[in-house]
């Protein structure tokens, strides 16, 4: 195992009817920026729970926040922020709503031009405070200090992370997330699954705790997603979907391990050229990954077949073979194609996606550093 420290500041606050926590949670006194979506919380019950949690505060609201929220709309929250004198800020939605929260807090105490903090990873000396509700189990982002941003007119999803944007507070009622559309809920448990994946699928170090952590993190994940998408008003069902997501990018299982990422950085850039869900990205590059690193990952696709997908062929190339097959049945079975013909996108995609990572000097991805440009483009034309 490697050395690492740890620390995460946010306290979940998990279960039904919790939304009505927020007022000891909000410092008092302070003046709120209320952000959200497209506007699901007013259908679903959630803005009125909390507006009520927050009778007594002084609340601003700023609605809008798109799936992969966007640099421009942002920047408008951070001028209401810098004119009104928010001092607090509330997100109440997914992880687009979360991560663009993240940003708006560290644009709006930033000297220079924000952009630098996504394009140039500039570092940032102050964020405003934050506290969350979640209403979609995916990213993590709730008790995370990372922030994914896009910039539509360059067609640029870039990210930051700073331990000043955790938020404070992450309130998880299972109950919210009742009125997810079907593809919302599939596209949580693959990320979830994903960023499980991320941070086991690459060599063993001995980190026994780590490795089964994550390796029951993944059967969760297995279980109850279809659950999930089966009994959709299952409590039990909604709480461990929503529990294993936030376990699964919440920093515990990737400490003191090596950790890969190359399919989400992959991903990232189909989602900015042709506009695919986050999850979608994922559900298409992982399994080709898998099978291109395939001797790089040997012992620990090896152990993920076998403690996983109980598989025990004594043929290991066999024992791959069906691990990675289990893996993309999975999230087809999720209802989350896994090749980008099912999405539309063509073989010109292959050049256009090397492009962009050429541009954002994702010439060393993985957890050797191995996934040159070369290595992408196998990857992305085993996925087409
Ligand atoms: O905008 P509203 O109206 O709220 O609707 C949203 C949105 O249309 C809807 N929704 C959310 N909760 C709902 C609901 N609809 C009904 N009932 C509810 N309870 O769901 C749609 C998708 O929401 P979004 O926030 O975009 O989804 P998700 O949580 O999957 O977030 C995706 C974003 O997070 C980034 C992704 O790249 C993407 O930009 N990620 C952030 C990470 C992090 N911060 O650690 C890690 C991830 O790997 C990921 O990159
Ligand atoms: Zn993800």
């Amino acid at each position: 195992m490697f050395n690492f420290s740890y620390q995460n500041p946010t306290r979940i606050v998990f279960g039904e009817g919790q939304i009505s926590q927020l007022a000891n949670l909000v410092p008092k006194g302070s003046k709120i920026l209320l952000t959200y979506g497209g506007g699901s919380i007013k259908h679903n019950g959630v803005y009125q729970q909390v507006m009520q949690a927050l009778d007594g505060f002084e609340v601003v609201e700023f609605s809008g926040i798109e799936p992969n929220p966007s640099f421009e709309t942002l920047l408008k929250a951070v001028d209401i922020v810098k004119t009104q004198g928010i001092n607090y800020l509330l997100p109440v939605g997914g992880g687009s709503v979360i991560d663009g929260t993240k940003f708006i807090a560290a644009a709006a105490l930033y000297q220079g031009d924000p952009w630098d903090i996504l394009a140039k990873r500039a570092p940032i000396s102050a964020a405003l405070p934050l506290g969350c509700v979640l209403t979609l189990p995916a990213t993590g982002t709730e008790s995370n200090g990372n922030s994914v941003v896009t910039r539509y007119s360059t067609q640029q999803k870039l990210s930051f992370a700073s331990p000043l944007v955790y938020p404070q507070f992450a309130v998880l009622d299972p109950t919210v997330t009742y009125s997810l559309p079907p593809k919302q809920v599939a596209n949580g448990v693959v990320d979830a699954f994903v960023h499980v994946m991320e941070q086991y699928m690459t060599y063993p170090v001995n980190a026994a705790v780590q490795d089964r952590f994550a390796e029951g993190l993944l059967l969760t994940l297995l279980e109850q997603g279809p659950l999930a998408l089966k009994d959709p008003h299952n409590y039990d069902v909604r709480a461990n979907v929503m529990w294993a997501a936030t376990m699964a990018l919440n920093g515990l299982i990737g400490q003191g391990v090596p950790q890969d990422w190359a399919t989400h950085m992959i991903g990232h850039e189909l989602t900015a050229l042709y506009g695919l869900d986050h999850a979608q990205t994922l559900a298409i590059v992982l399994p080709a990954l898998l099978q291109q690193q395939r001797s790089q990952k040997r012992e620990k696709l090896i152990q993920y077949g076998k403690r996983v997908f109980n598989l025990q062929h004594t043929d290991e190339e066999r024992l791959i073979d069906e691990t990675i097959a289990h893996t993309r049945a999975f999230f087809e079975q999720m209802g989350v194609p896994t090749r980008l013909a099912d999405y539309g996108v063509t073989s010109e995609a292959v050049d256009a996606v090397l492009a962009k990572l050429e541009h954002h000097k994702m010439l060393k991805l993985g957890e050797h550093g191995d996934i040159t440009l070369e290595v992408s483009r196998k990857i992305l034309t085993a996925a087409l």
